[in-house]
């Protein structure tokens, strides 16, 4: 058993010579990004989705129109299926995942990803973990970008880095293992004040993040620390006039600890692009912020300014939760960041 399986697209025409996968220009700049990422290539189990080249190595060429698809595998490109001739291909690799029976599978790019979980959009699932459940289900995987996209766009290589560094650790056992931590949703006036009373008091920093829609806001998170949040709504769709609150003296009063927790020096607080929250707070609802002392937004920019700043990402690179595209069920709800 290896602890990791690698998942290319298909073979290039060096890989076509030696029908062996990754010994062209991607397979050695894989070799370089794994060494950086203290992975030693030759303690991993390498292969492709296609164990052959496509004509002019584009994948395209194995794509036809969903008549012809392989059934129960979506689109691969938008409107382009791959064609069942090509289904012989995922027994093989089903096979060989089952015979090295990693920990951690890792695909590169959108074509593993599609043929390992049935999905496609590698820049919003890489970085996190998921379970497999097309071609062999039940396995880790952790899908990053190609190293051929990375050849051609040098700015995607610190964040693959950072993605197979975090392979090394997810290497160490095979199941998911989510942050563990206790969220507060739908709360009533004397859960908040339960909670401020029980969670504020020696709290050394308060995370805050507001989401908006138009010059409203929807809902108020508050952090105390890494393992527990309480969400405030304000608004919901669900209700007849979409208000939370269904008695004024609530929603007024809820206001009220919101604005003294965020006017309060104490504790110290940390937004993600405080900027726009705080400016928000002060437009819309005259609600002025003291004691905004950090903001994981400007703190991340500082250490890699040529890398993604949105929360999704931030996400992926700091903690081991699942991406950010699958928590959000609505996308009607738009912030600058
Ligand atoms: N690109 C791949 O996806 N696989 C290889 O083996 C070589 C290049």
């Amino acid at each position: 058993m290896t602890n990791i399986t690698i998942i290319g697209e298909a073979y290039g025409e060096a890989e076509d010579k030696a029908k062996r996968p990754f010994v062209g220009a991607s397979g050695q700049e894989l070799s370089r990004m794994l060494n950086e990422a203290g992975i030693d290539r030759s303690d991993c189990f390498l292969t492709n989705v296609f164990n052959i080249r496509p004509p002019g190595n584009k994948i395209e060429a194995f794509c036809g129109p969903k008549a012809e698809a392989i059934p129960g595998f979506p689109a691969l490109i938008k409107g382009k299926h791959v064609r069942k001739e090509f289904e012989n291909e995922l027994y093989r690799l089903g096979d060989e995942v089952l015979s090295a029976d990693s920990n951690l599978v890792i695909c590169l790019g959108n074509t593993p990803l599609w043929a390992m979980a049935g999905q496609t959009g590698i820049s919003k699932l890489r970085g996190t973990t998921l379970v497999s459940s097309h071609t062999v289900s039940g396995y880790k995987l952790l899908p990053t970008y190609h190293p051929a996209a990375v050849l051609r766009q040098w700015e995607l290589r610190p964040t693959t880095i950072v993605d197979l560094m975090k392979a090394k650790r997810e290497a160490e056992y095979p199941e998911i293992r989510r942050p563990k931590r206790e969220i507060h949703i739908e709360p009533s006036l004397s859960d908040i004040r339960s909670f401020f009373n029980e969670y504020l008091p020696g709290c050394r920093c308060l995370g805050v993040d507001i989401e908006t829609s138009g010059n409203q806001i929807t809902c108020i998170g508050f952090s105390p620390g890494t393992n527990r949040a309480i969400v405030i709504p304000f608004v919901d769709s669900r209700r007849v006039g979409r208000n939370y609150w269904t008695n004024q003296a609530d929603e007024l009063a809820v206001w009220k600890l919101v604005a003294d927790v965020l006017g309060a020096a104490n504790p110290p607080k940390v937004f993600q692009n405080g900027v726009y929250d705080i400016a928000f707070l002060w437009r819309s609802y005259r609600i002025k912020v003291r004691g905004a002392q950090h903001d994981t937004m400007l703190l991340h920019h500082a250490l890699h300014p040529e890398a993604l700043k949105g929360l999704g990402y931030l996400g992926s690179v700091y903690t081991d939760e699942g991406s950010w595209k699958h928590m959000r069920k609505t996308s009607t709800i738009k912030r600058d960041e």
